[in-house]
């Protein structure tokens, strides 16, 4: 069957109403709790730090003074932003995307060529990927695909951890496509491999300590070169090609930065505390202004199991045996361990990676500090340094920005490389506090906008690391940056709803944060609403505009709102960046992108939780008088999320990696069968029947006036 015929096309009118879900439990399906974040929800919640919001003190009279007096005295000599206005980039940009200036003037600001109808929002129960008319999809590479020659072929069936380190991961999550030459017929393609599912990867009857073998060897990354035949047609994938690579939790990584060498990483295994093995549940990512990924750590505690402490408290790693037990087959995983007690310090690191040299060694920068890194972004702050910005996506956690003290270096020499590849390592580390503008009795809780008609305010970065010296009281640089979490809780951080994606729009430099939901939030005696997470038990997620002030990454102060408050358009607490005509519905926002224009799109992750439709990338323009539209691109099929978006809108093209679709299901009784499609359970050819997490591409590879049946 053509899948796009089994696509079920749902009006408003026509979808079923919501249920008001009276259940407190996050955005998520079980398997996915359990799995991804090893049931983080049902844990406590891992930030109990007294960690006022001076939202008292702030939402109506903060000033600088009190600003200074919460700080460590080391930071008194920095210098706060005041409230700035428009800087001339952004109203060049504005009066661009409204037509009051031509474009040219500005990179960036010519009319998108991606035109879509919005796809009609798809209902939980369809197994199949949903795209706009005159557009068609197909996948790139699935879980199991041979990289390297003498990689085996998939078979799910005899799956060994020998062959599956040679064959693309499981549950792929970050993804970009880098364009090779100029005709635009070489690519690479870069995917995070974030966790496994075996209940759905493995009959009942597979040899499980086999099993925990081969899931050990699915997570981790793939570098794999594309080739096509002109630019705009769909890639393939060359098997054997000289930069394939699988990055796994057997790779060697060296760390950079301050905290290499420190106590607080070495085991009796690795007693230099310079390098580790592995890297464990990438999630999102990025590519840097110099052509390396960087990719986060993210729920790496659920690996291990450790000895009680404030520190693996405050990380949430288990105290007790439970989850995947992957200890017993590599003790390195049981902290208990004497001797192996650090090796829960040794992972929740942005990594980086050279794609272009599949040799290199990759590096983990403690510079950045130690969370549960959704990912990290780069832009480039006005005299030429990088500034980082990454979510740690726990429930009332906290957004970082680290500053690097060198600049980049231009051009694609070896010497400048080597210097843009040390530049994480090396630089002052931040986190941030939201200042609401509104009166606190205006923030109600359900949703509606205060007097001043936003959700806004001024934003601090407050420093955690400054000058290569400790801006916490009490905690030494290593201490800092190993337990990142504990030091931004003393600094007095805003507690946000599971910050995940924060990228920079490479257009205009305001940078957007994912917050995907919190459904604890002014739940009980949890901590209640502020103006930057003004729902209470906020189950659909919101997305937060951040403007530095001057426009520069390195300023220490900055203007925020909300642009997006998600959920159904007809209820009551959701904005659309004031927006009032029609919209798709949106929920649980969790990876953000820029198109060519630096159009935002947004792709989600619970939406079949929250709405019963499944997960989906949306466009969001962020500018001008469209500022707000949300409007759906694609759907992916039932169970799955929608990561990694890639938006090539001058090819009319568009990549997504298809995250755990059918999770649900099990062996025998599957939910999903993409992309494959055919009988269930059974492998013909390279064909499998049930799910396999794929790359897909989006495009109109029958020409832009091809017209379907
Ligand atoms: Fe791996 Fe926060 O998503
Ligand atoms: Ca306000
Ligand atoms: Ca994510």
């Amino acid at each position: 069957m053509d899948m796009l015929e089994s696509i079920v096309t749902i009006t408003p009118e026509k979808r079923p109403l919501l249920n008001l879900f009276p259940h407190a439990r996050g955005k998520r399906s079980h398997i996915t709790c359990e799995l991804k974040c090893a049931n983080e929800c049902d844990e406590p919640i891992a930030n109990t730090s007294d960690n006022s919001y001076f939202r008292d003190v702030a939402s109506s009279n903060f000033s600088r003074r009190n600003m200074l007096t919460g700080m460590a005295a080391a930071s008194a000599g920095l210098v706060l932003a005041t409230a700035a206005g428009t800087s001339p980039a952004e109203a060049l940009a504005d009066a661009v995307e409204e037509g009051k200036k031509k474009p040219g003037l500005k990179p960036g600001f010519k009319p998108n060529r991606l035109e879509f109808a919005p796809i009609d929002p798809v209902e939980a129960t369809v197994d199949a990927v949903s795209v706009p008319e005159g557009y068609d999809w197909n996948a790139i590479i699935r879980w199991g695909d041979p990289l390297f020659a003498d990689s085996p072929k998939f078979d799910v069936n005899n799956q060994t951890a020998e062959a599956q380190a040679m064959q693309f991961g499981y549950n792929c999550d970050y993804l970009d496509i880098l364009i090779c030459n100029s005709a635009s017929t070489k690519g690479l393609l870069i995917c995070n491999h974030e966790y496994t599912n075996e209940k759905i990867m493995f009959a009942p009857d597979f040899d499980s300590e086999e099993a925990k073998k081969i899931a050990i060897a699915s997570h981790g990354m793939t570098v794999v070169e594309l080739e096509r035949d002109k630019k705009g047609q769909p890639w393939k994938y060359i098997q054997g090609a000289p930069k394939n690579r699988r990055i796994t939790p057997a790779t060697e990584f060296k760390f950079t930065g301050p905290a290499a060498g420190s106590d607080l990483l070495k085991t009796k295994a690795e007693p230099t505390g310079r390098t580790v093995l592995g890297t464990l549940n990438n999630c999102a990512g990025s590519t840097t202004p110099w052509g390396t990924i960087l990719s986060g750590e993210e729920n790496f505690n659920q690996y291990f199991v450790a000895n009680e402490s404030e520190e693996v408290e405050r990380y949430g790693i288990p105290t007790k045996e439970k989850g995947r037990k992957w200890w017993t087959v590599d003790p390195r995983f049981d902290a208990r361990i004497e001797g192996n007690e650090n090796e829960i310090n040794r992972f929740g690191w942005v990594v980086e990676v050279d794609p272009s040299d599949p040799e290199s060694t990759p590096l983990k920068h403690t510079a950045m500090g130690r969370f549960k890194h959704e990912a990290a972004a780069v832009q480039l702050t006005r005299d030429g340094r990088a500034a980082a910005y990454s979510g740690d996506d726990g429930r009332f956690e906290y957004v970082y920005k680290f500053v690097s003290r060198k600049h980049m270096r231009h051009g694609k020499s070896a010497a400048a490389k080597k210097h843009n590849m040390a530049l994480l390592s090396d630089g002052d580390l931040y986190v941030a506090k939201f200042v609401g503008d509104s009166p606190a009795d205006q923030i109600t809780g359900d949703g509606e906008l205060p007097k001043d008609c936003r959700f806004d305010g001024r934003g601090y970065w407050l420093p955690l690391v400054v000058g290569r010296r400790s801006m916490v009281s009490g905690m030494s640089v290593d201490e800092v940056l190993v337990n990142t979490r504990l030091a931004a809780d003393k600094m007095g951080a805003t507690k946000m709803d599971r910050p995940e994606d924060v990228q920079p729009n490479p257009h205009d430099g305001r940078v957007y944060i994912a917050c995907t939901n919190n459904t604890k939030r002014a739940k009980d005696d949890y901590p209640g609403v502020d103006e930057a997470n003004p729902r209470r038990i906020n189950r659909e997620g919101h997305v937060v505009e951040i403007i530095e002030d001057r426009n520069d990454a390195s300023s220490m102060g900055f203007r925020w709102n909300l642009l997006l408050v998600c959920g159904e358009p007809d209820t009551a607490g959701t904005y659309f960046g004031g927006w009032e005509g029609e919209v798709s519905p949106i929920s649980c926002p969790d990876n953000v992108a820029f198109d060519s224009v630096g159009t935002l799109w947004v792709s989600t992750d619970g939406q079949p939780k929250t709405l019963k439709l499944n997960d989906a990338l949306h466009k969001v323009p962020t500018r001008g008088k469209n500022r707000g539209q949300v409007q759906q691109f694609l759907a992916v099929p039932r169970e799955a999320e929608t990561c990694g978006p890639v938006i090539h809108d001058r090819e009319d093209t568009v990549y997504v990696a298809v995250q755990h679709p059918g999770e649900r299901g099990k062996w025998g009784e599957q939910t999903s069968y993409f992309p494959d499609y055919t009988t269930p359970n059974e492998m013909n050819d390279d064909k499998w029947g049930g799910p396999r997490p794929s790359v897909i591409q989006v495009g109109r590879f029958e020409g832009r006036n091809a017209k379907k049946d």
